[in-house]
């Protein structure tokens, strides 16, 4: 079976570094590794419009954004499809036919849609876009036969729920749909980032995200005045390294390399952790050596993504290029399913010569 990955963002802002380490990174080695025979990479627009309906055109000013994030981070539209959810009507006609596959007591079910409606103060009144999204999001990862669906740890649900969706669909009409599987990042400090801070949630809302577009003063600003444990008041006192965003981010981010480069009286991130908690060791230095580690990782993708500014009529082509794929991809898939529930009516010539067989004898 053909190795097919298909991921994707809601276009409501600027891609941020949860997203980087929670998924981004890890697309851009799949899409390197060679080890996949097609990749599609979505930027959900239709999904984001399902919380936004009033507000349209946040969603469209940030399609590009989005687009430029994924390039600056090493996303290369030659080896990956990029395209835009709402160019592709087949997934609307997919998620009409699943939606009779699941209950709404189902939907309510599902952790993530569950606390997003808390978050937005949906409780009273849910919009029934918002609620079936799962849905959709089953159609965008079966209309293109997907097997591995990179993304981070809050996706979990709605993978579940397409696969349900799979094994439903396929014991009813016959193996016709791919049951996906999720692939998380494997360090735990990338499952779900922190905001600057230390809050679980990073948010445009709560100004407590680092951008990948962010200037190199702007990242250096924000870490210097990260959250940190807010007992570790003088140096001397010995510190929590756990719950501690700083060692979060470190978690994430450094590699043993870089104490060599920046930080050489430590081996290792374990050596720093043990003479913080021991006390001794003063925040403004992890700090800044977590300014350092991160600053070089982000520094390429900030340039990248300047030039890559000066660029967006072609990137406009390059998205509508990928839509057009993306749409014959998902329209043969659309093509299977009807086959599979049979409404094909002018395709099928026995449906035709069998019901006027039935009425001929009855002449
Ligand atoms: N729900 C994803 C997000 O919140 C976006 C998305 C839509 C998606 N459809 C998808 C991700 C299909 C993976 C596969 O960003």
């Amino acid at each position: 079976m053909a190795k097919i990955i298909l991921t994707g963002d809601r276009p409501t802002g600027r891609l941020h570094i949860g997203h980087y380490v929670g998924s981004l990174k890890r697309r851009v080695e799949l899409q390197n590794s060679g080890e996949f025979d097609k990749i599609y990479i979505m930027i959900a627009d239709a999904q984001a419009l399902t919380d936004n309906a009033d507000n349209p055109e946040k969603v469209r000013q940030n399609v590009i954004e989005v687009a430029l994030d994924y390039m600056a981070c090493g996303i290369d539209p030659a080896k990956s499809t990029i395209f835009i959810q709402s160019q592709i009507p087949e997934l609307c006609e997919l998620t009409t036919f699943y939606l009779n596959l699941v209950t709404v007591s189902r939907l309510q079910r599902n952790p993530t849609v569950k606390s997003e409606i808390k978050m937005r103060d949906f409780e009273a009144s849910i919009p029934a876009g918002f609620l079936t999204y799962p849905v959709s999001q089953a159609a965008d990862i079966t209309a293109f036969k997907a097997t591995v669906v990179p993304v981070g740890e809050d996706q979990m649900p709605m993978i579940e729920q397409t696969r349900e969706i799979v094994n439903r669909f396929n014991g009813i009409y016959g193996e016709t749909l791919v049951e996906p599987e999720i692939l998380l990042p494997d360090n735990k400090a990338c499952l779900r980032l922190p905001g600057t801070d230390g809050k679980a949630k990073m948010s445009k809302s709560l100004n407590n995200c680092i951008y990948l577009s962010d200037s190199e003063e702007d990242v250096r600003k924000k870490i210097m005045s990260m959250y940190t444990d807010p007992d570790h008041i003088k140096v001397s006192d010995p510190g929590k390294v756990e719950g501690n965003t700083v060692f979060t981010y470190l978690d994430a981010f450094s590699k043993p390399e870089h104490f060599e480069k920046y930080l050489p009286d430590y081996k290792d991130l374990d050596e720093l952790k043990a003479h913080y908690m021991r006390g001794g060791l003063g925040d403004v230095k992890v700090k800044k050596f977590l300014n350092a580690v991160m600053q070089e990782e982000l520094a390429p993708i900030r340039e990248r993504r300047k030039q890559l500014e000066q660029q967006i009529p072609e990137i406009y082509e390059m998205l509508k290029a990928g839509c057009a794929e993306a749409k014959a991809a998902a329209a043969e898939t659309l093509k299977e399913v009807k086959d599979a529930m049979k409404i094909n009516y002018f395709d099928d010539a026995s449906l035709i010569a069998e019901q006027q067989a039935k009425y001929s004898e009855q002449q």
